[in-house]
């Protein structure tokens, strides 16, 4: 999707069920907007579009960290809110057995396609809640997540059911954002505007889009041992992801526009400002900073 162009947040395309697992809790994509902690990114192909491009941005990251972590071919790796399953399918590339775990059956049904079209026999992708994921306890050696618990109102709870799933000694990989370090140089008014507006409508649904800055201690209560902690802070001035964050909180305040806490013309008039500073050469645009982290479920005691 080219910047400035309108999204979409209608028209969902409903997928075969014959192709993905599923368990109790699983809602259908419209119900994915407002059940699963009312999460306000929506699906279909504008999304899809959008999760290629957060793999193209962070997958490099992403592997280096789980290859520290300690993730090898042979592990039981769960990854949850999957999206599209691209670090499903790397884990299972590597030689993992690799579930991919998401509520919203669009993405898990192309996710379950590129895996058949690549003939990776070890990725599989269920549809759950992760407050529920219907794992076997104790049966995980890695699990992953990306950006999944800061749409979460009980990211702790979350936690605590990986912490469930993970075998003792097992690790949990996480990469989570802080949405309150995106801006522009020189300033952009409408993207500091619009970068407000959705940190406070995610704070006033319960969630915390800066929370990549407290998965540590969300770890810690939900009774891991930190291992590693880090960060990074992609930074652009031309490129085809300088306006990822436009498209970004453009989608989550279309959700807004849709509940009616922001109207249309606004915007539009903070879309028009943050196309601007996309396209000057002379405008440095920040993305989110993307926290990372490795907790261990401590070791059985003998
Ligand atoms: C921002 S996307 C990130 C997807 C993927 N991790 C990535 O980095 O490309 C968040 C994903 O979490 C899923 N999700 C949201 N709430 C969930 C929940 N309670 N349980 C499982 N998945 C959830 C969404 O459906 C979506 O696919």
């Amino acid at each position: 999707m080219k910047n400035g162009s309108r999204t979409s947040v209608g028209a969902l395309r409903v997928p075969p069920r014959s192709l993905i697992g599923s368990s109790s809790s699983a809602v259908t994509p419209d119900e994915s907007s407002t059940l699963g902690d009312k999460y306000l990114l929506g699906s279909g192909r504008s999304d899809h579009d959008r999760l290629r491009v957060i793999s193209a941005i962070h997958d490099g990251r992403t592997r280096e960290l789980l290859r520290r972590a300690g993730f090898v071919s042979g592990h039981r790796f769960v990854e949850f809110g999957c999206g599209l399953g691209y670090v499903t399918r790397w884990a299972a590339s590597e030689g993992a057995h690799a579930t991919g775990i998401d509520l919203n059956e669009d993405h898990l049904a192309v996710a379950a396609e590129l895996a058949h079209e690549a003939g990776l026999k070890t990725a599989q992708f269920r549809c759950a809640n992760i407050y529920e994921p219907g794992l076997e306890p104790e049966s995980v050696d890695v699990s992953y997540s990306r950006w999944l618990m800061v749409h979460l109102n009980r990211p702790v709870d979350a936690m605590r059911a990986i912490h469930a799933a993970l075998k003792p000694g097992g690790v949990m990989v996480c990469e989570e954002a802080d949405v309150s370090a995106v801006y522009a140089e020189p300033a952009s008014a409408a993207y500091a505007e619009l970068r407000d507006i959705c940190m406070e409508g995610a704070r006033q649904r319960g969630v915390d889009y800066s929370g990549g800055r407290r998965a540590h201690l969300w770890a810690k209560e939900a009774g891991f041992e930190i291992v590693h902690v880090d960060a990074h802070h992609p930074h652009y001035v031309t490129g085809e992801h300088k306006g990822f964050w436009n498209w970004t909180l453009r989608a989550v305040a279309l959700g807004m526009v849709k509940e009616g806490s922001l109207t249309e013309a606004r915007l539009e008039e903070l879309v028009a400002g943050m196309n601007e500073a996309d396209a000057s050469p002379d405008t440095l645009v920040a993305h989110c900073r993307m926290h990372q982290l490795i907790a261990k479920k401590p070791d059985m005691k003998v």
